[in-house]
């Protein structure tokens, strides 16, 4: 691969241990992808964050790196942690576990890395514009900055996020790439498709029958297909099938077809078939919406919805801190807590050990958090829009 003389250097050691390690596992993942160079990005956004993914192996790598010497040069962010920094006790989060976890985020801050723990980045200021190279590593987010925004990412490791933001630059093959944006499956939607848990369940859907192949979606009405939806839709598609990409003629800034692309129809049955699939349980202890982190329109969503109500069970609202601040300011919060539920800030559903909290039936609208919730969390699962899933007591 080609370097600039200061990527050279970095991989020589010439500036420290943490900047040539992290330059051997650029070098390495640009060898095994044929990159011919690095690419400069502008920003980085790291996952691994919750002690409940990357356990003491992954603590101890964060502090060796620190020891090293590591420090970001470009701004750079995290993925929801395992608890919300200000509120874990009363969530139930075991003492132990919040230890070790206050010891990832404090390794992350001593690399300069910011605080904001969320998987929506472009919602709390970070909106990488068209063209525009990032190295990002939440799946969620990575498809949304993809083809919603039109900026350009692999699907980052945590590894590899945070050597990007150590080095400033990534190995340029992949996505970074026009050759590798075209979408080589067409997707025809016939259903209509509304709400949150209808977008879900068509992103589980094509992400399943595409098998993280770029995809090009026809059929969807302009008006439903709002960035919320959106956002939804590509958590799924990217849980389901690892895709990082999707377009929408008319829709998204990008728009180019592979020749003989393969097509895939999809229909009412196919959506409630998926629905079914998400989750059918019923009686849930815990309801959660915001996977990926709620939007301030969707806090007052939920706020409206269970305004002057007793809610039956417990509620959590997931979103980035800095829009439960905003959330709080107009006062959606206190509606949703006058209710009983709460606003979760820094963590989500699926990243907190939800399973050591005694919950084993949680409910979601989110196509991505159902699959999660039953392979990371042991839950069963109830799927539905949040009017269908929130219930009062009588
Ligand atoms: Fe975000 Fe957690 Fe869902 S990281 S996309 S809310 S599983």
């Amino acid at each position: 691969m080609k370097l600039t003389s200061e990527q050279q250097k970095m991989f020589n050691g010439e500036m420290g241990d943490a900047a040539r390690q992290s330059m051997e596992i650029l070098v390495a993942l640009g060898k095994i992808y044929g990159a011919k160079s690095m690419i400069p990005v502008t920003s980085a956004q790291i996952a691994g964050v919750s002690y409940k993914t990357i356990g003491d192996a992954g603590l101890e790598y964060l502090q060796d790196m620190v020891k090293g010497g590591a420090k970001v040069r470009i701004p750079a962010f995290l993925n929801p942690a395992g608890m919300d920094r200000a509120q874990w006790k009363q969530m139930g989060v075991p003492p132990k576990f919040a230890e070790k976890q206050i010891a990832v985020l404090d390794a992350y801050k001593a690399m300069g890395i910011g605080m904001s723990c969320t998987c929506t980045p472009y919602l709390v200021g970070v909106r990488p514009k068209v063209g525009e190279h990032v190295a990002w590593s939440e799946s969620s987010a990575v498809v949304f900055c993809n083809s919603v925004l039109g900026a350009r990412t692999n699907r980052e490791g945590g590894p590899s996020a945070l050597a990007a933001a150590i080095c400033g630059a990534t190995p340029n093959y992949g996505l970074h790439l026009d050759e590798n944006r075209a979408a080589s499956v067409f997707v025809e939607v016939e259903a209509e498709v509304k709400t949150a848990s209808d977008f879900g369940a068509l992103g589980a859907f094509a992400g399943e029958a595409s098998k993280g192949k770029n995809i090009a979606f026809t059929g969807i009405p302009k008006a439903a297909a709002t960035e919320d939806r959106l956002k939804g839709l590509g958590a799924a598609m990217a849980a389901w099938g690892s895709n990082a990409l999707f377009q929408m003629k008319g829709i998204t800034p990008e728009w180019r077809l592979a020749d003989g692309a393969e097509k895939i129809s999809v229909g009412k049955k196919d959506i409630s078939s998926m629905k079914e699939k998400l989750g059918n349980e019923s009686k849930p202890q815990l309801v959660t919406i915001g996977c990926p982190h709620a939007s301030l329109g969707e806090i007052r969503e939920v706020a409206e919805f269970v305004k002057g109500k007793k809610l039956a069970c417990q509620l959590w609202v997931c979103t980035a801190r800095q829009t439960k601040e905003k959330a709080e300011r107009e006062g959606s919060v206190a509606l949703i807590e006058a209710a009983g539920g709460k606003v979760v800030a820094d963590t989500c559903m699926v990243v907190c050990p939800l399973e050591e909290m005694g919950f084993s039936n949680t409910a979601s609208n989110s196509g991505k958090a159902a699959k999660y919730l039953v392979g990371m969390c042991r839950q069963k699962v109830t799927f539905g829009d949040l009017q269908e899933i929130i219930s009062f007591k009588k």
